[in-house]
């Protein structure tokens, strides 16, 4: 097979220009899903998506594909590569954008080439894959696959009352697909590492063989808010201290684990959030995270005990809410091989790795043979401004996942 190599500039730019949509006056990037930049974002997309002559089909969702080449029921489906381009609060541009503008690029690359695949090739932006705005997250791929009903996503809300539904017709994106319109044959996503791994290592492909379970819960406290000068401390129901004690708890619980549990508590709000005033209510989330879901079920059963037991201690009320819930799973060996190979191929170092980040990857993987390749994170920063990836490791990335979309559609 002769090598050929995506266009370059081409990458580089069009990532450097979704970055800049949804860039406040201060420069913080924020592209929540179904958002107005959201909007924008995918507006640009879809642009370059026609450009470069793929079919544009949306979903029900808002899931994005661009498919080249003909869909039939008779059939299996397409190779499918992508990822998300909604963003966190304050984000990088990469995460996400990356595997889903690499993704056309290798499409368009091999358009370019004169190539003819065995079968379809298709690209995706799922929705709302980070979740920050409508639990759970991965929400586009988990209904695309099956695991989460399209009525609980659309009915979705945000903290201002809005649900996902409506936010996408406001948008023009609750398009006319059933979601899950067709299956893949195989998924593969490319991203950024975002956590430290290849850079300590100086290793250039993440081979991905796995996602870590994922548990979000929010809890609420309700206690008694109160005068902060007049109140005893034997008489107060302190909602802000059973948050700060379930905070610790969580910390130390991870701690104990030997790395093989990481907890967060990542949004606090205190009501009513006043100097002078004992929380009289707190709610709080909470992200607990392993590759192996006895250690994930076990330490949710523990917070569970303890929220009991701290009850009891603080005397308020304390309730949790399941927000999401995604079992730890192993990618398909055969293509873990397949990009292993390939990486080799091209004079590239690599490790196989778990992801600790969640990735619509983990759900494609129920219907679909499926895995990731992951380029290094500078500093192992990400959901963060300073999220970078030099511009020959996310080439280097992206010539890796043609190459091995080649493979795997090329006689
Ligand atoms: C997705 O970005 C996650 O929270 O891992
Ligand atoms: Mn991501
Ligand atoms: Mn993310």
């Amino acid at each position: 097979m002769s090598k050929i190599s995506i266009n370059a500039d081409r990458l580089l730019g069009r990532l450097r220009e979704l970055g800049e949509i949804g860039r406040d006056p201060s420069g913080h990037l924020t592209r929540l899903a179904a958002s107005d930049a959201d909007k924008l974002g995918r507006d640009t997309f879809i642009r370059w998506v026609q450009t470069a002559g793929l079919d544009v089909r949306v979903d029900r969702l808002g899931n994005i594909f661009g498919i080249w080449g003909e869909l039939s029921p008779d059939r299996p489906g397409p190779l499918l590569v992508g990822s998300h381009i909604d963003t966190v609060i304050d984000a990088g541009k990469l995460d996400g954008c990356y595997g889903v503008l690499a993704g056309l690029e290798v499409i368009q690359t091999l358009m370019e080439s004169g190539k003819v695949p065995d079968f379809p090739i298709a690209v995706a932006a799922f929705t709302n894959e980070e979740g920050v705005r409508f639990a759970p997250d991965m929400m586009g791929s988990a209904v695309f696959a099956g695991a989460l009903s399209a009525d609980a996503a659309l009915g979705a809300f945000d903290t201002n009352g809005s649900t996902l539904g409506e936010e996408l017709e406001r948008i023009g994106y609750a398009g006319a697909e059933p979601v899950g319109f067709f299956r893949p044959r195989a998924y593969l996503e490319l991203h950024i590492e975002q956590g430290p791994v290849l850079e300590r290592e100086g290793v250039d492909i993440g081979v991905v063989e796995g996602v870590q379970g994922i548990s979000w819960q929010r809890i609420t406290v309700e206690g008694q808010a109160n005068h902060a000068g007049t109140t005893p401390m034997s008489m107060r129901r302190d909602a802000g201290v059973a948050a700060a004690r379930i905070t610790t708890f969580l910390d130390e619980l991870a701690n104990a684990g030997a790395g093989a549990l990481v907890a967060t508590v990542g949004c606090i709000n205190f009501s009513p959030n006043a100097v002078n005033v004992v929380p009289g209510k707190v709610s709080l989330t909470v992200d607990m995270r392993s590759p192996d879901l006895t250690i994930l079920k076990s330490a949710e059963t523990r917070l569970a005990g303890y929220l009991d037991r701290l009850s009891g201690q603080t005397g308020c009320a304390i309730s949790s809410e399941r927000l999401a819930m995604t079992d730890p799973v192993l990618f398909d060996k055969d293509l873990v091989r397949t990009i292993e190979r390939v990486a080799a191929a091209r004079g590239l170092s690599s490790r196989r790795m778990t992801s600790g980040a969640g990735h619509d990857a983990q759900l494609l993987a129920d219907i679909a043979p499926t895995a990731m390749i992951f380029v290094p994170s500078v500093g192992g920063i990400s959901h963060s401004p300073k999220e970078h990836t030099p511009d020959d490791h996310l080439v280097h990335g992206a010539n890796v996942l043609l190459e091995t979309v080649q493979s795997l559609s090329l006689a």
